[in-house]
């Protein structure tokens, strides 16, 4: 037995100190820290710090709203860009005339907050430590994970072992966890992306349109901005298909580089305002090779003891911007069953005779919503870049009527539902009939 483990203790540990991984924690802890049963909640992250490489996320308001739920929507308003009532508006790639532009209620406190994920990292981790919800780790990577009787076993990098009563996987895109239970199979999506981030003071002289938040599109590539860090910075993320025989060596990761260079080339038949925001970026910049993983079936092992969340459960396309979002709710949901499942129990034993009614509950909830945001991710790349079948063969103006009625409505589900509803349901369909 690992010596520090306590039997009066519910003891989770959260693999992956990401997005997903410290908002589990913190969801964990504002839902469970009121029942009978204790818990203790440990992230192991694998980085030495938990400090993120400067670019843009998106957290749409059905994510907002579970921070704002937590206390924490405030902090998040005041880091975030500002849209200007527009979520994007849609441009041609040629003359920058309007697709169609998609608005955004902004007026509120709950609303569309695109940041800087370094920005938003440390505020979970300021908001995690002032709450005590959890004690963060760093240096831990995890290689596996074991059943031990009634806990699980995680077994790190370093040569330790750490023994705890629920493992929750967040470890991300190229999850261990979940490369334990089913075969790695990266699906290349067509496209890869180049990022990068310029300051909003650099360009307000001749900025043409009414909000920071566009996408050009033209065909096989378009091109995404949207300010964040309280609009002082433009984050650009630009999109071009390449088949996947003239990839190179260029990898599935976060942190791959390329030179500006290239991606001038690739957008010379873009706008002009296209052109000058490539040449304000520095002469290198990220790019990487876009690929998801298929819808899993499965996010729950060990008879509940071990779960995946976020990436490691559902990795998508950023076509979006849902996945930060729906790591999200995967860990408000998961804190929601945890806190039922412990109200019932006394002691930890007790719990795990429960466990795994209540971690197929969070899975069965989540999955079939994170598996239509996976997928509808991947029409919407299409969507951007006229490669849907309806527009095969037609030309590129007879093809942007298509696109225009395909991404009217694509986000309302995203950005609306109502995930205690759905998770009130099948709890009362599960246990209350
Ligand atoms: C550097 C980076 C840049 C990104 N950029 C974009 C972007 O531009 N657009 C976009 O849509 N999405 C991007 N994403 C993905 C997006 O942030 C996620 O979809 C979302 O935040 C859900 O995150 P997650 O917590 O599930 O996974 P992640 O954000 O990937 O976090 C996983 C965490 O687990 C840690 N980890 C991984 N393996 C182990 C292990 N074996 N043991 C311990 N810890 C481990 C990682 O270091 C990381 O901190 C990016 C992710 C990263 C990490
Ligand atoms: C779990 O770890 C403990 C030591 O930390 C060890 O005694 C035990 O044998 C391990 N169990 C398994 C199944 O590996
Ligand atoms: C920047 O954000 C503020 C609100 O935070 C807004 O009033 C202002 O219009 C924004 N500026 C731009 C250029 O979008
Ligand atoms: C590029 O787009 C801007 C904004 O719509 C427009 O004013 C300009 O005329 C366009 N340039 C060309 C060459 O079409």
């Amino acid at each position: 037995m690992d010596p520090e483990y306590d039997e009066r203790q519910f003891k989770i540990a959260i693999v992956g100190g990401g997005i997903g991984g410290l908002c589990c924690a913190l969801f964990i802890h504002h839902f469970c820290s009121a029942t009978n049963v204790k818990v203790k909640i440990d992230v192991y992250e694998q980085a030495a710090q938990y400090k993120e490489i400067g670019a843009g996320v998106h957290i749409g308001p059905n994510a907002a709203k579970l921070l704002h739920q937590i206390g924490i929507g405030a902090q998040l308003n005041t880091i975030a860009g500002f849209r200007r009532g527009v979520w994007l508006t849609f441009r041609r790639f040629d003359n920058g005339a309007e697709i169609l532009t998609i608005p955004a209620k902004d007026e509120g406190p709950i609303r569309q907050a695109p940041v800087a994920r370094a920005e938003f990292l440390d505020l979970l981790v300021k908001a995690t430590q002032e709450r005590d919800a959890a004690t963060l780790h760093t240096g831990k990577m995890c290689k596996s994970v074991k059943e031990n009787g009634n806990t699980i076993n995680v077994s790190f990098a370093d040569g330790t072992t750490i023994t705890s009563s629920l493992v929750v996987g967040c470890d991300g895109i190229h999850s261990n966890i979940r490369g334990q239970f089913f075969q790695d199979r990266p699906l290349y999506s067509g496209r890869v992306a180049y990022r990068g981030v310029i300051p909003i003071a650099d360009l307000e002289e001749w900025w043409p349109f009414e909000t920071f938040a566009v996408s050009f599109l033209g065909p096989g590539k378009h091109f995404l901005v949207f300010p964040i860090s309280r609009n002082q910075s433009l984050n650009i993320v630009a999109f071009v298909a390449v088949p996947e025989s003239e990839l190179g060596d260029l990898r599935e990761s976060w942190t791959s580089k390329s030179r500006r260079k290239e991606a001038e080339i690739d957008y010379e038949g873009f706008n002009g305002t296209v052109r000058r925001l490539i040449k304000l970026l520095p002469s290198e910049i990220s790019k990487w090779k876009l690929n998801d993983r298929e819808p899993l079936d499965d996010w729950t092992f060990f008879g509940g003891k071990v779960v995946l969340l976020g990436d490691a459960a559902h990795a998508m396309l950023p076509h979006q911007g849902a996945g930060a979002g729906q790591a999200l709710e995967d860990g408000y949901i998961l804190a929601r069953a945890l806190a039922d499942c412990l109200s019932k129990a006394s002691r930890p034993a007790e719990v795990m005779t429960r466990l795994e009614p209540y971690m197929r509950l969070y899975q069965d909830v989540r999955l079939p919503r994170a598996k239509r945001a996976q997928q509808t991710a991947r029409e919407a790349g299409l969507v951007y870049q006229m490669k849907i079948p309806d527009c095969a063969e037609l030309p590129y103006d007879d093809c942007l009527p298509i696109v225009r009625d395909k991404l009217k409505d694509r986000m309302k589900w995203i950005w609306s539902g109502n995930i205690d509803e759905e998770y009130d349901e099948l709890k009362k369909a599960r246990f209350m009939s």
